[in-house]
């Protein structure tokens, strides 16, 4: 490992995948949380999806960091302990490293393996930076290792992957950052914005295909890892606006009626039916301004993006 860096292991034990299918699978309608996506190759695919031209936010996300890194250093201050819960290829940090100039970084991320990896590239490349990877569910809990880090706090959470908790679950999470953050934290939060129906289907249907290979990545973990008995080429990525809710939704359709076994256990299709396998919401500054005060967070500042396609918030705990 390089210098400088330490690794921390919450995961639980592999039996959580096996129950989330058992219940997804017997569910009505059936669902899978997104957070499973994310074993190796899903992370990988995920880096690759980042850089199709029709998913605009990692672009303009990393085009704001970049502009606006020496205004979020001078609002944050130099010497905190940074944390970051779903790091995963450790891309943007990097962006606010030099002007920041944090004590500690935390990146948290679900993807062991694939954290180890890009944790130990980012402390070669900035070795004056104590980096503590941390292997966890952050939707289960934040952990700080132990002995923590001093300074104060600030959060980074960009990428706005608090589009994957409904609205409710999402000021449930932030109250979690906020308990971590403690006197004096900030979070740093990238969230993507409700916009033309038309541009949020075409960044969920790339051309390519990543966005759709990332989706079944899912039945290729379930087949590979738990021997669910499937077909991924049964089943065809769908994705759409739901305006009510203001989300895209992901779905794993099944092309025809079919049984899926997995040991004892039988998962029965219709053609037609759908796997959820994943929110993301868009919300207006004004919905999502509402939302952080709900979990007790203050605005401090925030900024929009090219087009007003995306969304950066500085909120203060307290
Ligand atoms: C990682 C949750 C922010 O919702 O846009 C991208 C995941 N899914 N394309 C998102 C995702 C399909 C992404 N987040």
């Amino acid at each position: 490992m390089a210098p400088g860096i330490t690794f921390h292991d919450h995961k639980p034990a592999g039996l959580s995948l096996r129950r989330a299918v058992i219940d997804g699978l017997s569910a009505e309608p059936k669902a899978i949380p997104p957070k499973f996506f994310y074993d190796q190759r899903g992370s990988a695919l995920f880096s690759t999806l980042c850089q199709q031209p029709e998913y605009y936010p990692p672009e303009i996300e990393q085009k704001m960091l970049s502009e606006l890194s020496g205004e979020i250093a001078r609002l944050a201050g130099g010497g905190r302990m940074v944390f970051e819960p779903g790091a995963g290829a450790l891309t943007k940090i990097r962006l606010l490293l030099e002007p920041l100039q944090p004590a500690a970084y935390v990146p948290m991320d679900i993807s062991g393996e694939y954290l180890r990896t890009a944790a130990s590239d980012l402390a070669r490349a900035f070795p004056w930076l104590p980096v503590h990877a941390t292997c966890v569910d952050f939707t289960h809990s934040l952990p700080i290792p132990d002995p923590a880090p001093a300074g104060p706090r600030l959060a980074f959470f960009p990428g706005s992957s608090i589009g994957n908790f409904d609205p409710q679950a999402a000021v449930g999470f932030l109250q979690l950052v906020a308990r971590q953050l403690g006197p004096k934290g900030l979070l740093l939060i990238g969230v993507d914005t409700k916009k033309d129906p038309r541009v949020l289907h075409a960044a969920y249907n790339d051309r390519a295909g990543i966005t759709a290979a990332f989706n079944l990545n899912l039945l290729r973990r379930m087949r590979d890892e738990l021997g669910l008995e499937c077909d991924p080429d049964q089943f065809e990525h769908r994705a759409f606006y739901n305006p009510g809710p203001g989300r895209i939704e992901m779905h794993l359709v099944s092309r025809r009626s079919q049984t899926l076994r997995m040991n004892g256990y039988r998962f029965e299709f219709s053609e037609g039916e759908s796997v959820h396998t994943e929110n993301s919401y868009k919300y207006t500054p004004q919905e999502f301004i509402s939302l952080a005060a709900d979990a007790g967070l203050e605005l401090q500042e925030y900024w929009l993006g090219e087009g007003s396609l995306f969304a950066l918030y500085l909120l203060r705990n307290g």
